[in-house]
């Protein structure tokens, strides 16, 4: 049976790099042994790791001022790494919170921050108010989690505020552009518009950097010295999320990306808008996420119906985040339209049957 994999991450990888990553079990580039071999010293590695930082500076239009760093630990990591290295946020810095991820790097930024951070918890606002309260405020800095995938909640308009960013971009990372104007760190765990777990990509403003006698791991400086190579990396992460930019580039870079998200997500959004009297969005118009799409049927028992249904029939991951239920599409880049189309008409297909009953 042929599998759609609509899961939130680790998720599906695009078939072409799989193929890609196939031959190089076997053989890399024809050196007779096998990229799950490669020494990080080699300069065969270094190239891996260059050229990747490379791919994302033209992909995400990255200004030269900025570094790009290649780290373990997973998004999670960086809500102590972050306090860690840049200890002055702790004058100046709000959070943003419209979700699950973005409370917990409050949470763990306070512990280290001895509980002293503020934040505007998003209640159903509109954009508009949204930026009128964040105008009011008096921090200079604020963290918000782009994409919040649990909640299907994302943020695309970083210029709209008036702050400079700390941004968790893990689940919408390379989905589309943006301006780097108000950006000064961000962070992405890479499983999932970039690859595989084990990865993550800090891209930041290096002269914000103020570095503390920390020890040697936690400290971003020694990475950023030794170009990703302190200690030994992710190498096999890393090869992936060289694939993944190498086919996105050759799909037509982030603005055909971009594009292709938003026809995805808009002719899922239509479909369930218009089956309103037995689906229900939660998600505001204006915050809608383009890459996780959340709902759930008003009757209750239709949810796990509808993804035993699903199962079934091929499609996995369609589950909504064990703390909130219901379903969710996560359409990320790697996501065909022939899959939404498939999954549109098997919802069709769900409704028919139990309506008919
Ligand atoms: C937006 C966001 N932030 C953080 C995380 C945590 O990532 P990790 O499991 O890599 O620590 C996730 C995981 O899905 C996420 O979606």
């Amino acid at each position: 049976m042929k599998i759609n994999n609509f899961s939130a991450g680790p998720s599906k990888i695009p078939n072409e790099v799989i193929n890609t990553i196939k031959g190089s079990i076997e053989n890399f580039n024809n050196l007779g042994y096998s990229i799950l071999e490669i020494s990080h010293r080699s300069s065969e590695f270094l190239d891996i790791v260059n050229n990747s930082k490379i791919l994302f500076s033209q992909l995400l239009n990255i200004p030269s001022k900025y570094e790009i760093v290649f780290l373990q630990g997973g998004a999670t990591f960086q809500n102590s790494f972050l306090p860690l290295n840049f200890p002055n946020l702790n004058k100046d810095i709000i959070f943003l919170l419209t979700g699950t991820w973005g409370k917990k790097t409050y949470d763990d930024f306070n512990l280290l921050f001895a509980n002293n951070l503020n934040n505007i918890t998003y209640n159903n606002h509109t954009l508009k108010q949204l930026t009128e309260e964040i105008s009011l405020t008096k921090q200079d800095k604020m963290f918000l989690t782009s994409n919040e995938t649990i909640n299907g909640i994302q943020l695309r308009n970083f210029n709209s505020f008036n702050k400079q960013l700390y941004i968790d971009m893990s689940s919408d990372i390379c989905s589309y552009g943006f301006s780097w104007e108000n950006v000064e760190y961000v962070f992405a765990g890479a499983q999932k518009n970039l690859g595989i777990p084990g990865l993550t990509i800090i891209i930041f403003d290096p002269n914000k950097l103020n570095v503390q006698n920390i020890p040697s791991y936690l400290n971003l400086q020694n990475h950023l010295d030794k170009n990703s190579l302190f200690n030994t990396p992710p190498t096999f992460s890393i090869y992936v999320l060289y694939e993944m930019l190498n086919w996105m580039k050759n799909l037509g870079g982030l603005e055909y990306i971009e594009n292709l998200n938003r026809v995805k997500s808009e002719s899922v959004y239509a479909f369930l808008d218009s089956h309103e009297e037995i689906i229900q969005v939660p998600v505001n118009d204006e915050f809608r996420s383009l890459s996780n799409i959340i709902f759930n049927f008003k009757n209750k028992d239709y949810d796990k119906a509808f993804l035993e249904f699903a199962k079934e029939n091929g499609f996995i991951g369609l589950n909504g985040h064990r703390s909130v239920g219901g379903i969710r599409v996560s359409n990320y880049n790697s996501i065909t339209i022939n899959m939404i189309d498939d999954l549109l008409s098997l919802i069709n297909d769900f409704i028919l049957k139990n309506d008919n009953k």
